[in-house]
């Protein structure tokens, strides 16, 4: 298989990662994005249509003749535009609309877990007939509130202050009618992330997020501020546990429905202090920053292994890891996660480190090319990555780095990994 022409959809630090990672790849031959950023822009060739325009998307594919389209935000799938693709006979790394529901409501993510016996939490549905505050007292804290809504990482509120959690139930409820209360869950979280379709599925290596603002996992939930990978929380006994408990099950369901599911399972994890893994949510795409240190650990062709899964052959290919770890830090604009200031030049951005096994370089997110200048465009801005034989060294290479870019009133937490390197403390 020669000569593929790849389109990615979306414009985060995740499909940079995904171009990078493509561009390696000998089974491709052109990579093109929809809308894409400085990073994709780099590798390949950007066109102005924003990930939410599925019929735009879809004549683009066509248009660019696209042997592959990759989708990686969750929107356009639960809008339908694998369907879409699908029915063009143009394959698509992507769940169909109702394999997107999945992520798209969480209600219906925790009825199939409880239906296949998946651990998770249990889950209250709150609506304006519901008695709040005798519920909050009935329930003891910490009180885990969500909008079952697609709202990009911003729609939980993990909280032990009663009046905090009363005021996000009722403005949740003004919104959209209804909202969820979940058991609280203990332990420590790492993601998996699951390729697969009806004959196999591939799991990457497991990785830790960290979804706080600031160092010590303190402040408000982000879209990620930084991850590494593998995560050793993920011991090859939890990792067993995990296959048995959750992805066979959900493997069977999902390649059992009348449309297969194609594409990638991220497996939101807690793992208690006695290795018990249990779900706290499904996403139907790959994550951000996961991606970003998970893409790069595998060695076989990318381009090869997302066509498969989306033409349904993934139990045909026996992908190979390097064995080495990785970690990646977020440069954020000032104000994020509250608000982000954009329009503000980057400085320093291009320094890549290779040094035979130990290597890095930067994944663009929130930042695009104005006027031949590099200006940050978003929350996230973009991430450093190092790629190392031991997790220490993968750190060290990531913020030596990130250390040596500058943007105006932009933060990066300095704690990166501490959880698997705790001198790092
Ligand atoms: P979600 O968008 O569902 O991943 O939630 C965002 C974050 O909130 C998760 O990564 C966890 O840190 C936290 N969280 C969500 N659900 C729970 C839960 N049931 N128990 C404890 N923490 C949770
Ligand atoms: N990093 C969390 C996510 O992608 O949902």
């Amino acid at each position: 298989m020669e000569g593929l022409t790849v389109l990615i959809v979306g414009s985060g630090g995740r499909e940079h990662a995904l171009s990078i990672g493509l561009e390696k790849s000998h089974s491709v031959e052109s990579i093109h994005a929809a809308p894409g950023n400085a990073g994709t822009a780099m590798i390949g060739t950007n066109h102005p249509i924003e990930a939410s325009d599925i019929e735009g998307l879809v004549n683009l594919a066509r248009e660019i003749s696209a042997d592959l389209v990759v989708i990686g935000p969750e929107g356009p799938l639960v809008g339908g535009i694998s369907d879409r693709l699908r029915e063009m006979s143009i394959p698509c790394f992507g769940p169909h609309s109702e394999g997107a529901m999945l992520e798209g409501s969480k209600t219906h993510a925790k009825r199939l877990m409880k239906k296949l016996h998946i651990p998770t939490g249990d889950m209250a549905r709150l609506d304006a007939n519901s008695d709040v505050v005798g519920f909050l007292e009935q329930n003891p804290p910490p009180w885990v509130v969500k909008r079952d809504v697609l709202a990009a990482g911003k729609g939980v509120v993990v909280t032990s202050e009663m009046a905090e959690a009363e005021r996000f139930i009722e403005d949740s409820i003004e919104k959209d009618g209804f909202v969820i209360v979940e058991e609280f869950l203990e332990g420590e979280e790492a993601s998996l992330l699951v390729i697969m379709d009806e004959s196999g599925y591939v799991c990457l290596p497991p990785s830790q997020d960290h979804k706080r603002a600031w160092n010590g996992d303190k402040g408000p939930n982000t879209g990620g501020m930084g991850a590494y990978a593998p995560a050793p929380l993920v011991t090859p006994s939890v990792h067993s546990r995990v296959l048995e408990e959750i992805v066979e099950p959900m493997h069977h369901y999902l390649r059992n429905q009348s449309q297969p599911y194609r594409g990638v399972l991220y497996v939101g994890l807690m793992v208690d202090s006695d290795g018990s893994p249990s779900v706290v949510e499904f996403n139907v795409r790959f994550g951000d920053p996961e991606t970003q240190v998970t893409i790069p650990l595998i060695e076989s062709d990318l381009g090869e292994l997302l066509l498969a899964a989306a033409e349904g052959n993934l139990s045909s290919l026996d992908p190979v890891f390097s064995g080495l770890s990785s970690a990646t830090v977020v440069l954020a604009s000032e104000g994020y996660p509250v608000s982000s200031n954009a329009g503000r030049e980057i400085f320093g951005s291009d320094v890549i480190i290779d040094e035979g096994l130990s290597r890095g370089y930067v994944n663009f997110a929130g930042a695009r090319i104005q006027d031949g200048v590099l200006i940050s465009s978003g929350g996230r801005v973009l991430a450093a990555t190092g790629i190392a034989p031991e997790l220490a060294q993968a750190v060290d290479v990531a913020y030596q780095i990130i250390e040596s870019i500058s943007l105006e009133g932009s933060h990066f937490r300095t704690d990166i990994g501490h959880r698997a390197l705790p001198h790092k403390d």
